[in-house]
């Protein structure tokens, strides 16, 4: 069955941040999930715009969501997985770029997940002819960020001129979402600690992209960060390789947790967000993870529509 919004390919030949995506691109895939989603909900099959085609995923760090969602993504368009260990891919046997000199030869694509975004740029840089995603890495976290913003779309029918607040660490998720923000009109507040602030590259690249009256305000207050808002997202303050900083952390980001003192300054209707997994009781109170305005498994359940029409408009066929 030929979806009824065409799947044209994006310029970029990889995904490895939202600032990869020209702002049509932006719309057209936020489209495409959302129409994914309706025809999955129906029972229907999705485009095979992966048939014949092999990905493999690579994750140097663990996964719940994103692993099951991009293998789910691949399968449901046609494709199919490969899962090796991630040993032998950053394990040092040979150079990155080595391998993925090799693994372009056999691939469509590859999913990635890991530590320096640099790593990733190496691969992506060395094969051509491969197709690379970022799946996270210590910089940025794009995929969610097309997850959320589908979220908030949902939501509130529209993103322009939601007011969006970040409580806590100036991190991967944080930047990609401001970045996503940028590109979908969000007037975003980031509030975190001193000396965790989202980096000042961040804001100069949400400042570049901007369209449709999007703003982003870095603050050290979460209260005056959050009042009035539509939406308060969080993550956990210590992130994947951090483990050993997680104490001070804790201590540190404390006022920053978002309970239901914090929630009570946004806007009545606020929904709470998380990329997840919370560590419940740190960063987010259990009343706000499962309060009816935690829209925390929609973002989760989104990430398998946005990474389908991601997949499908990066690397499937026209
Ligand atoms: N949100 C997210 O990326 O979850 P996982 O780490 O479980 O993939
Ligand atoms: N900032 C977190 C996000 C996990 C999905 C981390 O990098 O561990």
């Amino acid at each position: 069955m030929t979806p009824t919004t065409p799947v044209s390919r994006l310029a970029a030949k990889d995904f490895v941040s939202v600032l990869d995506l020209a702002p049509a691109e932006f719309d057209h895939l936020l489209a495409l999930a959302a129409e994914l989603k309706v025809r999955r909900a129906r029972g229907e099959s999705s485009p095979q715009a992966l048939a014949g085609r092999h990905v493999a995923i690579l994750f140097e760090k663990p996964s719940l969501r994103t692993r099951i969602t991009f293998v789910i993504a691949v399968r449901e368009l046609g494709g199919e997985v490969i899962e090796p260990p991630p040993d032998v891919v950053f394990g040092g046997r040979e150079t990155v770029e080595d391998v993925a000199h090799n693994l372009e030869r056999w691939l469509s694509g590859v999913i990635i997940r890991t530590y320096a975004q640099e790593r990733l740029a190496r691969v992506a840089a060395a094969a051509t002819r491969m197709h690379v995603v970022n799946a996270l890495t210590d910089e940025e976290h794009p995929c969610q960020a097309l997850a959320d913003i589908m979220t908030l779309g949902e939501r509130f029918g529209s993103t322009r001129g939601l007011k969006l607040t970040y409580v806590g660490d100036g991190n991967n998720v944080a930047a990609s979402l401001a970045h996503a923000g940028a590109l979908a009109g969000l007037q975003m507040t980031i509030a975190s600690p001193k000396g965790y602030e989202l980096p000042a590259t961040v804001v100069a690249d949400c400042a570049r992209v901007a369209r449709h009256g999007a703003t982003l305000t870095l603050s050290n207050d979460p209260v005056a960060a959050v009042t009035g808002a539509d939406a308060v997202y969080t993550d956990v303050w210590a992130s994947m390789g951090q483990e050993a900083e997680a104490d001070a952390r804790a201590r540190i980001f404390e006022p920053f947790q978002v309970n239901r003192d914090l929630m009570a300054a946004a806007s009545p209707r606020a929904v709470f967000m998380h990329c997840l997994p919370a560590h419940r009781g740190i960063e987010v109170t259990d009343q706000v993870m499962d309060s009816p305005n935690a829209a925390v498994f929609d973002q989760a359940e989104n990430r398998l529509h946005a990474q389908k029409a991601l997949l499908a408009l990066l690397m499937g066929k026209g």
